[in-house]
C-alpha cells in the first residue's frame, strides 16, 4: 500500500471540520438504486459503513431505517460522526473489520473504497456479509461535461494541485470496485445517477478545502488558490449561490 493511501485518515482528520460542514449529501435516488441493485431494503438492514468519515453516508443509511455500524481510521472524522449520530462508531481499519462473519446484510464504502487495500477490503466485506447480502461502493463527483464554468474550475485545480484526482484528468475513471468485486465472485451491477447541487459559493470553497489533494498542500498556497476560485466563480454566480451538475457512481456486488 503506498504512503498516500496508508496516511489518508490523517489527511482527512486535518480537514474534518471542513468535510463535515461542506461535503455534499447523496441524492435520494442513490439509496433507491442501492436497494434495487442489492435486493435489500434498508429499513431494518444491518449495515457496516466502512470509511464512514463524518457520517454523511451513515446518516443517509440511518435515516432510511438501517442499523449501522460506522467504521473509520480517522479519530477526528469519527468524532464528528459521533457528535451527530448515536450509532456504534468504531475506530478500526476497514481492511480488517472488527465484526463477526456473516453478520451484515450490507457492507458499504461511500467515497472511501479507493483509500483501502483493493483486495483485502473486498475479501473482508465478503466475509462479513451473509449469504444473499451485498457489498456496495459509491462516489459523488462534479460533472464538468455539463457546465463550462465547472470544467474551467476543475482544469485550474488540476493545473495547480499536484495530487488532483478528478474528471478532467485524461483517462480518469471511478475506482475499479466493480472489477474487484467481480474477481471474488460477486454478481455486480453498477449505475450512474445525475443530480444537481445548489450550494453557496463559500460552502463550495470549504468543500474544496476538504479534498485530500488540497488538504495535503501548504496552507498559504491553498488560501491563494481559493481566493482565485472565489473571484472566478463569483463572476459566474454573482448572487453567491452555485448550481453544480453532479454524478454519483454506484457499484453493488451481490453474494450468493
Ligand atoms: C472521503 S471520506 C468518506 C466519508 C463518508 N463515507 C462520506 O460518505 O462522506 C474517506 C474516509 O475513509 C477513511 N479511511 C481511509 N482509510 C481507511 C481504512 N483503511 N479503514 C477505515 N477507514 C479508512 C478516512 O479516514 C476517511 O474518513
Amino acid at each position: 500500500m503506498n504512503e498516500r493511501i496508508a496516511d489518508s485518515h490523517r489527511v482527512f482528520d486535518r480537514v474534518s471540520q471542513e468535510y463535515d460542514a461542506a461535503r455534499p449529501n447523496y441524492p435520494e435516488a442513490l439509496y433507491l438504486a442501492l436497494e434495487n441493485l442489492s435486493g435489500i431494503k434498508l429499513d431494518g438492514a444491518t449495515v457496516i459503513d466502512v470509511g464512514a468519515g463524518t457520517g454523511i453516508s451513515t446518516r443517509g443509511l440511518l435515516d432510511r431505517g438501517a442499523r449501522v455500524v460506522a467504521v473509520d481510521r480517522g479519530e477526528r472524522m469519527l468524532a464528528r460522526l459521533r457528535a451527530r449520530s448515536d450509532c456504534p462508531a468504531v475506530l478500526a481499519d476497514g481492511n480488517d473489520l472488527p465484526v463477526g462473519t456473516g453478520v451484515a446484510d450490507l457492507v458499504t464504502y461511500a467515497q472511501s473504497w479507493h483509500w483501502l487495500d483493493p483486495a483485502l477490503s473486498v475479501a473482508e466485506a465478503v466475509r462479513v456479509v451473509r449469504d444473499g447480502g451485498a457489498v456496495a461502493g459509491w462516489w459523488n463527483s462534479v460533472d464538468p461535461g455539463k457546465a463550462d464554468w465547472l470544467a474551467a474550475n476543475q482544469v485550474r485545480l488540476a493545473e495547480s494541485c499536484p495530487g488532483y484526482i478528478g474528471p478532467v484528468l485524461p483517462g480518469w475513471s471511478m475506482p475499479p470496485i466493480a472489477a474487484a468485486m467481480s474477481d471474488v465472485g460477486l454478481a455486480v451491477a453498477d449505475i450512474w445517477i445525475d443530480w444537481t447541487r445548489s450550494v453557496r459559493l463559500e460552502d463550495f470553497l470549504t468543500d474544496l478545502r476538504s479534498h485530500s489533494y488540497m488538504a495535503s498542500m501548504p496552507g498559504d498556497v491553498v488560501e491563494e488558490l481559493l481566493a482565485r476560485e472565489r473571484a472566478e466563480l463569483g463572476r459566474v454566480f454573482p448572487d453567491g449561490r452555485l448550481t453544480v451538475p453532479m454524478r454519483v457512481y454506484l457499484a453493488v456486488g451481490r453474494r450468493g
